[in-house]
């Protein structure tokens, strides 16, 4: 089955190998990598690479993933977002990651609202949605606010930084979003 998903400015749809460059490329910005690293710098090249496959293969083991999110005119990779949820993750999260150059435009929201949508409606069952950001990450914290979200007050700990669990319950963010 084709997953594509249409906002007024975005194409969503499933990483695939192809965006493996793109991807590496927006990893290796030190912007985009100080909260999502261990040590807040960009990994090695071969790091990235692997962090790509492990994403693609996040897609085989659960049937979902992370989309990536296209320029609906250019067709250009602006970034990836969408449900995502490793082994031992507090919940089903909601990501995002923009390349640097397109931050403030909005991007992360439109995605991460239209993710979101497609999850709830994936999963009927699913009783909320999270997204785990550092205390220190005010951007990511913005979106989280946009798209619904509060933060839960729970903490979950991860490469020794206490991350916070920002959440949105299913019925009440439907009321709003669908
Ligand atoms: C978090 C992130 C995805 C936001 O994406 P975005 O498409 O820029 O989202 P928005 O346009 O809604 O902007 C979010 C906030 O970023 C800040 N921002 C806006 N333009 C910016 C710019 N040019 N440069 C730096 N920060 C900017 C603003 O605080 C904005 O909030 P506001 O609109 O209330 O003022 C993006 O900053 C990013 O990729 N960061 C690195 C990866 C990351 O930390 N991901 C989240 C992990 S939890």
């Amino acid at each position: 089955m084709t997953i594509r998903i249409e906002t007024e400015r975005l194409i969503l749809r499933p990483i695939d190998p192809g965006d493996a460059d793109a991807h590496i490329e927006m990893m290796g910005d030190a912007d985009v990598a100080s909260f999502l690293t261990a040590n807040k710098t960009p990994d090695s090249r071969a790091d990235r690479w692997r962090q790509f496959a492990s994403y693609l293969g996040h897609w085989q083991m659960r049937g979902f993933g992370w989309f990536s999110a296209l320029d609906k005119e250019s067709g250009e990779w602006l970034g990836r977002v969408g449900p995502w949820m490793p082994e031992g993750w507090p919940g089903l999260e909601c990501g995002w990651s923009i390349k640097r150059e397109h931050w403030g435009k909005g991007y992360a929201p439109e995605a991460a609202i239209a993710s979101i949508k497609w999850t709830f409606e994936k999963f009927p069952e699913l009783s909320r949605i999270i997204s785990v950001i550092d205390p220190d990450n005010q951007n990511s914290q913005a979106v989280a606010r946009k798209i619904g979200e509060e933060n839960s007050g729970e903490i979950y700990d991860y490469w020794g930084f206490k991350l916070e669990v920002w959440a949105a319950e299913r019925n009440s963010w439907l009321e709003r979003f669908a």
